[in-house]
């Protein structure tokens, strides 16, 4: 299906699926890329032959959307499979940045990967690519590794709500929901004792509204074993810690920074005897678990 979408400076994108046709094009456009725009993308230079192949068009294991005026391609976004995520990459000609052409190919990869069964994208990002950060933001991140040698690591869903927590791994899988990007060494210290962590960075930020409380619900609180409530007492993030109190208290392990610091060491003192909540089945239309409470 083709779309178009015209910018306030009247220039008309039409946004649609890739086909192997396109990959000429595309190399042009990774061609022309800047070279902070290459670092963005790339995280290094590539040689001819390298973007070439970077330009193929995923066949089987990933899908590709663009963005073009006339017959250039001027913006490039897809998802591969990759070590059993779909990761994503997104690419916008510099002289078209800025203009929404990334957020309308994000929106249409993510419906794309829906329709193709994908429930939810990874994406690795320069920790200093604020455009991008920005983009992911807004649709709703959930942190799967914190910045590390200049890079991010986030998942991000394909429809309207908060992505799961993909294939159960048989670790405690923690959510922790603290403001920010950066990791609290409570969580980090988790993560290293083996527990499956993720940060959600909370309403307000970029607009974002939390969608257990708009839309009644949220694939990382659902699916979580324990919960660490260290967002602000602020507007945006009410009802939040009172949500999980009366759901799931037993799993609400931390409402402060200080109760986080006792719950943390405790845990990744003993990993094994982590509580863990009984999960159903996936559920193959949703991707969502079903959830029953029920603490070992
Ligand atoms: C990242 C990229 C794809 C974004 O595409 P884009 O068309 O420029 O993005 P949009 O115009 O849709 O804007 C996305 C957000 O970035 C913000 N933004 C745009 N340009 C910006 C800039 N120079 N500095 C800071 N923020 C900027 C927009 O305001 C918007 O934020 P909002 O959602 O809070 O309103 C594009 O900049 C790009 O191709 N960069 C080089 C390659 C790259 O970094 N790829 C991503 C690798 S994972």
């Amino acid at each position: 299906m083709r779309e178009f979408m015209t910018t306030v400076n009247s220039t008309t994108y039409e946004v649609r699926e890739a086909t192997p046709a396109d990959a000429p094009a595309v190399l042009g456009l990774y061609r022309a890329l800047s070279d902070s725009s290459v670092n963005l993308r790339f995280s290094t230079h590539l040689s001819e032959n390298d973007l070439a192949r970077a330009a193929d068009l995923p066949a089987e294991h990933g899908r590709a959307v663009v963005a073009c005026v006339g017959n250039r391609v001027v913006g490039e976004a897809r998802y591969v499979l990759w070590e059993g995520e779909h990761e994503l990459a997104l690419t916008v000609a510099d002289d078209h940045q800025g203009q929404g052409v990334g957020t309308a190919l994000l929106a249409r990869l993510r419906r794309t990967a829906a329709a193709n069964g994908v429930s939810s994208l990874r994406a690795v990002v320069r920790t200093e690519n604020a455009p991008m950060l920005g983009l992911l933001e807004r649709i709703g991140v959930s942190i799967v590794r914190p910045p590390e040698g200049g890079d991010i690591t986030v998942d991000i869903a394909c429809d309207d709500y908060m992505p799961g927590w993909g294939p159960d791994t048989g670790r405690t899988r923690v959510l922790v929901e603290a403001r920010g990007r950066a990791e609290h060494p409570s969580t980090t210290a988790l993560r290293k004792a083996g527990f499956d962590v993720r940060q959600c960075t909370g309403p307000g930020r970029r607009g974002r509204v939390c969608p257990v409380l708009a839309l009644g619900r949220c694939r990382l609180f659902e699916e979580a074993d324990l919960v660490a409530c260290l967002l602000p007492d602020d507007e945006d993030c009410a009802g939040i810690e009172d949500l999980h109190v009366k759901t799931h208290p037993a799993r609400l392990v931390a409402r402060s920074l200080e109760e986080w610091r006792d719950a943390s060491a405790s845990l990744a003192s003993s990993p094994t005897a982590t509580l863990r909540h009984e999960r159903a089945e996936v559920s193959s239309a949703t991707g969502t678990t079903g959830d029953v409470e029920h603490l070992a």
